[in-house]
């Protein structure tokens, strides 16, 4: 084996070069970019920076262990006893490089410290079709004591920059996820996490880098990362002196540190790292490109038209009113008909009901199998709301089970919307769920199911278990969640599973890999959803992305829009509608029906196509692009946000929009207006719009001749 040892991986487009480092045991990132940059002399060979500094810690390495980088950030952190006893506990690693090996399935790299009796190797594979790279790491107890994984990050990143990084990320709380917001780091450290046992409001596990001295525009070569764990996570962003940015992901355990038995092996959530030469937007379409291999077959599967009528009727659900709407819903267009939260018994409101998963009788006279074949009989599919972790402590499930809720012993418990938490790491728990998912799902026939989660956990503790030290409650609980939509996928996969978390709080890839669509935000007010939407779609794919027209003014921003706006902006990803259609009048029920109708004749390219990101929610005009890989449509949503008050920015000016990813050379046509476009036009010009305050939205739909 020689120190200049060195291991490419290749993508769509991309490669990403590794090499044990002449300096020390441990492997770095030599080039990570186009195809072909591998070739030349590495820009991330920063070791010559050694005063009062060790190699290790200026090294752009890919995983590093306490110990060895005494310094800087060090990826992981493991407490032991090693050669010490049991009088003695340390938590450095000092690690030898024992072995590699590069197949078909990707690359492994292992390190091995025997003193302290731990194997840790540094998994890379490609994800084909994609410019993905994914990590993990596998940690293994090759001793006779146990070790204490106090920090156990899945991989680390590096940047080179001159002008600092800048950070792109999405942030927010319930009701604004996903706002796009940036920074600039030119030295410290930048941290996002949750601690909330879900991928959390707060910040969502993604991040994308750019050199700060470079233009923010579709030419700046972009990093990212995402973080495939729906529990508590961080990523953490160091720049460093002489320009570096280092990256590192991972999850964060509950009790502090995960114990590592001899002979156990912990393997931790992989990490997506993308890159794209074409800005943000670029790593977007990286991002999309992967979500759909994610979603595998069922991509094929076509998101109906729903309609939920959680904003029309809240909690007052009784078969007469939902009737009503699924009426009114199938006459406009909608394919399936979801009913929301408040159809079990004891759920009058929010304080009660919750884990007793059964149709109220009082509220369905005739029987719920009964009103399920009455909006089947409109022409609709039938969907239904659960939130199977939850429980109310006056359910009939709580009396029986108050051992199943997290708690810690001799500690007040605490309500979050008046609600309790299951512990779904405990076996039992899973199976009440899978056992109540499969009663329902085949007693009825529905094929459509919305699981929410409303309350993270706070008193999380599980006494039966012994030493709260000893326990990995969040890994437990991912590990419920995950066997619980495996089964749901697997025993049912003819029922869509749309993810929520009261609102866009459980959004990250292991969830995404195993529902069809996802729930971004409570917030559907037009101006916050196009914040929300444009956030989003920065990292997640336009087929994921539910999205409903409600009511205007509706329960957030009272900002007026138009019906096309709402409309528009809802067919950026899967449309829905969750108005109150009884107040609704003839002539808006007619307008919705139209945008129905020509939604359903663009949604593949809506969800198949190449998307674009134009402008941002802050200008004049912004809007998404949606091209066909091997069709001639493209469609176009576009937004006036400069008539907030009712006149266009610029008036008697068009506003512009310009085009990407067009062939210049070839005509574009209008289907409405009957206007023909060159390519070259579009992309330097742009589309014009002629926005008014009643024209504030419109859907183009572009032929290539
Ligand atoms: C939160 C969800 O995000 C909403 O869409 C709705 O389902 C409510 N929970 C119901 O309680």
């Amino acid at each position: 084996m020689t120190s200049c040892e060195r291991w490419t991986l290749r993508t769509e487009h991309t490669s990403y070069t590794v090499r044990l480092s002449p300096l020390g045991p441990w492997a770095e990132l030599d080039a990570w970019g186009p195809v072909g940059v591998e070739n030349g002399p590495s820009a991330l060979d920063w070791s010559r920076r050694t005063h009062f500094i060790t190699p290790a810690d200026v090294a752009p390495a890919e995983y590093l262990p306490q110990g060895q980088r005494p310094f800087t950030g060090a990826d992981l952190v493991v407490g032991h006893s090693g050669h010490l006893g049991h009088s003695g506990y340390e938590r450095g690693v000092w690690w030898r490089f024992s072995g590699a090996q590069q197949d078909a399935d990707g690359l492994r790299l292992t390190f091995t410290d025997d003193i302290a009796g731990l194997r840790t190797t540094l998994h890379y594979a490609t994800v084909p079709g994609t410019d993905i790279i994914l990590r993990w790491t596998e940690l293994t107890c090759t001793g006779d004591t146990e070790l204490r994984l106090e920090r156990l990050d899945s991989g680390a990143i590096n940047v080179p920059v001159t002008g600092g990084a800048r950070l792109t990320y999405l942030t927010g709380q319930w009701s604004q996820e996903f706002t796009h917001t940036q920074l600039h780091l030119k030295r410290g450290t930048f941290t996002m996490g949750s601690a909330q046992g879900v991928a959390g409001h707060a910040y969502a596990p993604w991040l994308a880098v750019q050199d700060a001295a470079l233009p923010d525009d579709g030419t700046a070569p972009t990093y990212g990362i995402a973080l495939e764990w729906p529990g508590n996570w961080h990523i953490t962003a160091e720049a460093e002196p002489g320009g570096a940015v280092r990256v590192r992901a991972g999850r964060v355990p509950h009790e502090g540190a995960v114990v590592l038995r001899p002979g156990e092996t912990l393997t931790t959530p992989r990490l997506a790292c993308a890159f794209s030469p074409e800005g943000l937007d670029g790593l977007a379409r990286v991002w999309h490109r992967y979500e759909r291999h994610l979603s595998g077959e069922r991509l094929h599967r076509i998101r109906k038209v729903l309609y939920n009528s959680w904003e029309a009727t809240g909690f007052d659900v009784d078969a007469a009113g939902q009737l009503e709407l699924a009426k009114a819903a199938a006459e406009i267009g909608a394919e399936l008909f979801v009913v929301d939260d408040g159809w079990f018994t004891g759920r009058a409101d929010d304080t009660g009901g919750l884990g007793d998963w059964y149709p109220d009788p009082a509220q369905f006279p005739q029987g719920f199998g009964r009103f399920v074949e009455d909006v089947r009989a409109l022409g609709l599919g039938f969907g239904l709301w659960v939130e199977p972790e939850a429980v109310s402590p006056d359910s009939r499930l709580y009396a029986q089970h108050p051992d199943w809720v997290y708690r810690v012993e001799n500690r007040p418990g605490r309500l979050v919307r008046n609600q309790l938490l299951l512990d779904l790491g405990r076996t039992d728990v899973q199976d009440f769920v899978i056992g109540t998912f499969d009663r329902l799902l085949t007693e009825y026939p529905i094929e459509y199911l919305k699981w929410d989660m409303n309350r993270p956990p706070t008193e999380r503790g599980r006494p039966v278990a012994g030493p709260a030290d000893r326990l990995d409650l969040d890994a437990e609980h991912v590990t419920g969640y995950l066997r619980v939509l495996d089964h749901l996928r697997a025993a049912h996969p003819h029922v869509t599973v749309e993810g929520c978390a009261g609102g866009g709080g459980r959004v990250e890839h292991a969830t995404l890999a195993r529902t069809d669509v996802v729930w971004p935000s409570d917030n559907t007010a037009p101006l916050d959803r196009l914040a929300v939407q444009y956030g989003f779609l920065h990292a997640h794919a336009p087929h994921m992305m539910s999205s409903w027209v409600t009511d205007a003014p509706g329960v957030f921003d009272p900002r007026p829009r138009s019906l096309a706006f709402r409309f528009v902006l809802a067919m950026c990803g899967v449309l829905g509608v969750g108005a109150d259609l009884r107040s609704w009048t003839q002539e808006q029920r007619a307008g919705a029906a139209r945008w129905i109708a020509r939604y359903k004749e663009i949604r593949d390219v809506v969800h198949h196509g190449e998307a674009r990101l134009l402008g941002t929610p802050e200008d004049p005009v912004c809007g998404v692009q949606y091209t066909e890989a091997d069709g001639p449509r493209t469609v176009v949503a576009a937004f006036g946000t400069g008539v907030l008050d009712g006149a266009p920015l610029v008036p008697g000016r068009p506003a512009r929009l310009r085009l990407r990813g067009l062939d210049p050379a070839a005509v574009y046509d209008d289907e409405d207006t009957g206007t023909a476009y060159s390519g070259a036009h579009l992309l330097h010009y742009g589309l014009p719009f002629a926005w008014t305050a009643d024209h504030d939205a419109q859907l183009v739909v572009l032929t290539r001749r």
